[in-house]
């Protein structure tokens, strides 16, 4: 029981990633806040990890709304009795040529990856510097350090986490609180699912190739990343017992981008 009565809060749990996050947080012992604007999915994770004899509870909330963020963190304190591990994995995808990419499309992906990161670790280091203790992890992605045409939004936004990431290794270290980023490869989710198609569309090539030359061309084994293979990741860094593996930033992208 690594995590054993750690209290984690984290965004877009209702479906992928962030769902096996709070699967794999509840196997390690942890009590977890599952945020979603998608209240189907977050009920289900919950119901599952309840199934499981773990607890959670589901909470409404757009990362991109201020005073949703600040109640939703407020009612997971509330519930468990503190904050030690926020996970801001909230996020969307949106692919054009930047040539016809719409500027409310941009702001979108910037405000829910990069201003849900920020409202959120606002709301949560509130709880964890009182308590002097804490760790905030960022779900970036390989495209934290790379790039990829038609994703000028996404990058961007992943880049920006690492600084923000960075900034917050600084500013929490005194309050105890470490901050890092994991960096996945392609995990296929509906996130990803959903880009197949239309990058084959936007490139003129097809499905297969999308998969073999675009998303696993430069990865060691062609294989995909695994949704257990990230949250193994969170685990660890929620974990980790010192303030020595601070401000880093981890890929797990079966080695697309060795940093
Ligand atoms: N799938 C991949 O290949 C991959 C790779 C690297 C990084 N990531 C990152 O992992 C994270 C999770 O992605 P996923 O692949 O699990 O996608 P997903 O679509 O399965 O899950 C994303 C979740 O975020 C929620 N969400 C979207 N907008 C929201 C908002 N405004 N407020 C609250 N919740 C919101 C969705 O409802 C959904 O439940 C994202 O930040 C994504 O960029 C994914």
């Amino acid at each position: 029981m690594k995590l054993k009565d750690n209290v984690a809060v984290i965004t877009g749990a209702g479906s992928g990633i962030g769902r096996e996050i709070a699967l794999e947080f509840c196997r390690a012992g942890a009590k977890v806040a599952i945020c979603d604007i998608n209240m189907q999915g977050a009920h289900d994770t919950v119901a599952e990890i309840e199934a499981a004899g773990g607890s959670a509870i589901a909470i409404e909330m757009d990362v991109t709304d201020e005073a949703a963020v600040n109640a939703g963190v407020d009612k997971a304190f509330a519930r468990f009795g503190r904050i030690d591990t926020m996970i801001s994995n909230a996020g969307v995808q949106i692919v054009h040529p930047i040539e016809d990419f719409p500027y409310a499309d941009f702001r979108k992906v910037m405000d829910i990856h990069v201003g849900g990161g920020f409202l959120l670790t606002k709301a949560c280091v509130k709880y964890m510097y009182a308590q002097k203790s804490g760790a905030l992890i960022y779900m970036g992605s390989a495209h934290s350090h790379e790039a990829s045409p038609l994703k000028s939004a996404y990058v961007a936004a992943k880049h920006a986490l690492l600084g923000l990431g960075r900034v917050m290794a600084k500013e929490g270290a005194k309050h105890g609180v470490r901050s890092n980023v994991i960096c996945p490869g392609f995990v296929k989710t509906p996130l990803v699912e959903k880009q197949i198609p239309e990058q084959a569309r936007s490139l003129g090539i097809s499905e297969e190739e999308v998969v073999a030359r675009i998303m696993l061309g430069d990865t060691v084994d062609q294989e995909f990343t695994t949704i257990k293979d990230v949250a193994d990741v969170a685990v660890f860094l929620a974990g980790f017992g010192s303030n020595a593996l601070t401000g880093q930033s981890i890929l797990v992208s079966h080695g697309w981008h060795m940093a």
